[in-house]
């Protein structure tokens, strides 16, 4: 369960939190329940279904057939985006409900198109309206020259379409706005871990916190919602050790899901389809079991992204573990070439799980091209050894993610992702098959010749686009473009691109 060191994402917090720690072990619950009790009752629930709807398929967003007409965004449904793509700001609203505005217009309204016009939208509107210019500019990307831009600028086969991805990125940096909720206490609420295998899940909430650019102070202008809790703070200080009872972690997120839907008309207005909750913990999926809009609509931000496990890569969100001893990524970046790494592959780590079982039977000092160890032998490094190796196994554990693939681009080590039903982070902008190789448990006894089987020509070239791709997975604090942050953030957007909420009014 992470590391014994604990490191806080900025100090300032960290001492503030940990003077205060005890009480607010105590007082969390409390507070949410005092909340949500003096508030409940004031409004009137209308019943109303969920109305957010999504756009038809989304499989062709993961799984793609052919990479170079892939696009990020769901196939319209004629009803909706066509009559987004040809109407302007004014004139996009309630298109997609179903059944809902789409008979053809009534002569007296035509006939009095201004009067139309001069109706007042609400800043829901105003937000969709954004929304549906940013898709717009997104399917036209194919026929858009991609600008220069200094920090970068994405090529390559590593992404199912890059200047879609590009596109999409820009619009985001340009429109994206994010409100956090300000309820909750610390430690629980508003920080997490900046060292540790959960170091992203602390680093995130840290940097939305901190950010100018996409986070807003007025929800009304929110085009997400964002529920900062830690779930690897909640079990610190909510789980009680080792009963193995999730029951306090469930609650403590159903309440405070409760607070924010009495205190605020968001929650209710979209059931949550418009909110995300972002853990790298593997109960993180467990986190959200007792809030049925959570699980089944909100975009769940996740390492632990098992499809077998209810994870739904059409709203849901795949991020990387990335395991920092401290906290800054220097020193852990870059590798030699291909010809300066001697061993085919590598993995040392321990048994558990379903998976590493039967890699350790199949290949535990068997072969001395596939060094697989469940201890490395003294004085023997494990960055050294990631850094002389072609290719770095990632064999699921406890769960499906793992800090190795990301341990592995770091150090321009070609991953091996052994796992079944994880979808890889980013997977909706990055085609992992272009610089990583996917083995599943079946395949395991046949590693050597997968591995065998691909040409040093191809292997240079994989080697190359991870060096290339491996930006998106760097952490910095504060962010830098195109970093993890920003990856995080982007398949949040791409995600909220898919559905429009409507007003009830
Ligand atoms: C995908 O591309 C291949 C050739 O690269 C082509 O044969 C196939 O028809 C394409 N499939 C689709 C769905 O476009
Ligand atoms: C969608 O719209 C296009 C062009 O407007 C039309 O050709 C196509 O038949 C429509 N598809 C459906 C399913 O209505
Ligand atoms: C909106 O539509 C009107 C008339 O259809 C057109 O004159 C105007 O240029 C459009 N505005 C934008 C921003 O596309
Ligand atoms: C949206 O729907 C409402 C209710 O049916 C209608 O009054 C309004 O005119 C519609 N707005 C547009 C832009 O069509
Ligand atoms: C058109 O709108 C008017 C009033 O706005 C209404 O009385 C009439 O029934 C409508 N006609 C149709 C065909 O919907
Ligand atoms: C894109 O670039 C090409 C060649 O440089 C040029 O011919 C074309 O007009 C440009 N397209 C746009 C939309 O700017
Ligand atoms: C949202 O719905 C809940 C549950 O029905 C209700 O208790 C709450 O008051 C509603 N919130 C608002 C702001 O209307
Ligand atoms: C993924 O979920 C399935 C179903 O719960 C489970 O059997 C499997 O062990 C999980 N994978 C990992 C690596 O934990």
């Amino acid at each position: 369960m992470g590391s014994s060191r604990w490191i806080n994402c900025c100090a300032w917090r960290g001492s503030e939190a940990s003077s205060t720690m005890r009480l607010f072990l105590f007082m969390v619950p409390l507070l949410v329940l005092a909340g949500f009790a003096s508030i409940k009752g004031s409004t009137v629930y209308n019943g109303r279904d969920f109305i957010a709807k999504r756009y038809a398929s989304w499989s062709s967003l993961i799984t793609p057939s052919n990479s170079s007409s892939q696009t990020l965004l769901d196939p319209p449904s004629n009803s909706s985006l066509q009559t987004l793509h040809q109407s302007n700001e004014t004139e996009v609203f309630n298109v997609s409900k179903p059944g809902f505005n789409l008979a053809p217009a009534n002569e007296s309204d035509e006939s009095h198109p201004r009067q139309k016009r001069k109706r007042k939208f609400s800043f829901l509107d105003k937000t969709e309206a954004v929304l549906a210019q940013a898709r717009a500019a997104i399917r036209e990307a194919e026929n858009w020259n991609q600008t220069q831009d200094s920090d970068y600028v994405p090529v390559g086969p590593m992404y199912w379409n890059p200047k879609e991805f590009h596109r999409s990125y820009l619009e985001m940096e340009k429109q994206f706005k994010v409100f956090v909720y300000e309820e909750g206490e610390l430690p629980v609420f508003h920080e997490g871990p900046c060292a540790s295998i959960y170091s992203t899940e602390g680093s995130f909430i840290h940097a939305i916190e901190m950010n100018e650019h996409f986070r807003t102070r007025d929800p009304k202008k929110a085009h997400v919602f964002f529920l900062p809790f830690s779930v690897v703070m909640m079990v610190r200080y909510v789980y009680i050790r080792d009963s193995h009872d999730f029951g306090p972690i469930k609650r403590t997120v159903r309440d405070y899901i409760n607070v924010i839907a009495a205190r605020y008309p968001y929650w209710n207005r979209s059931l949550g389809a418009d909110h995300f909750m972002l853990s790298c913990h593997d109960w993180g999926p467990e986190a959200s079991k007792f809030s049925p809009y959570l699980r089944k609509n909100s975009i769940r931000v996740l390492c632990n992204a098992n499809t077998s496990e209810g994870f739904d890569p059409r709203k849901d969100v795949s991020f990387p573990e990335i395991n920092l001893q401290r906290g800054p990524i220097d020193g852990l970046l870059g590798g030699p070439s291909a010809s300066q790494r001697s061993i085919l592959a590598f993995f040392a780590g321990g048994i558990h799980g379903p998976i590493r079982p039967i890699l350790l039977e199949h290949w535990e000092k068997k072969d001395e091209d596939i060094q697989v160890h469940q201890y490395l032998p003294k004085g023997v490094s494990y960055y050294g050894m990631l850094r002389k190796s072609k290719f770095c196994l990632c064999p699921s554990g406890y769960e499906v993610a793992s800090p190795r693939v990301v341990e592995a681009i770091y150090t321009g080590c070609v991953p091996v992702l052994i796992s079944d039903h994880y979808v890889p982070p980013f997977s909706d902008v990055l085609n992992w098959k272009m610089f990583s190789v996917e083995v599943s448990m079946k395949e395991i006894p046949n590693l050597k010749d997968i591995l065998m089987n691909i040409s040093p020509r191809k292997y240079i070239r994989m080697q190359k686009r991870v060096r290339q791709i491996r930006r998106h997975f760097e952490v910095h604090s504060p962010p830098k473009r195109y970093d993890v942050f920003h990856m995080i953030l982007h398949s949040v957007w791409l995600r909220r691109l898919n559905f429009r909420v409507l007003d009830d009014q």
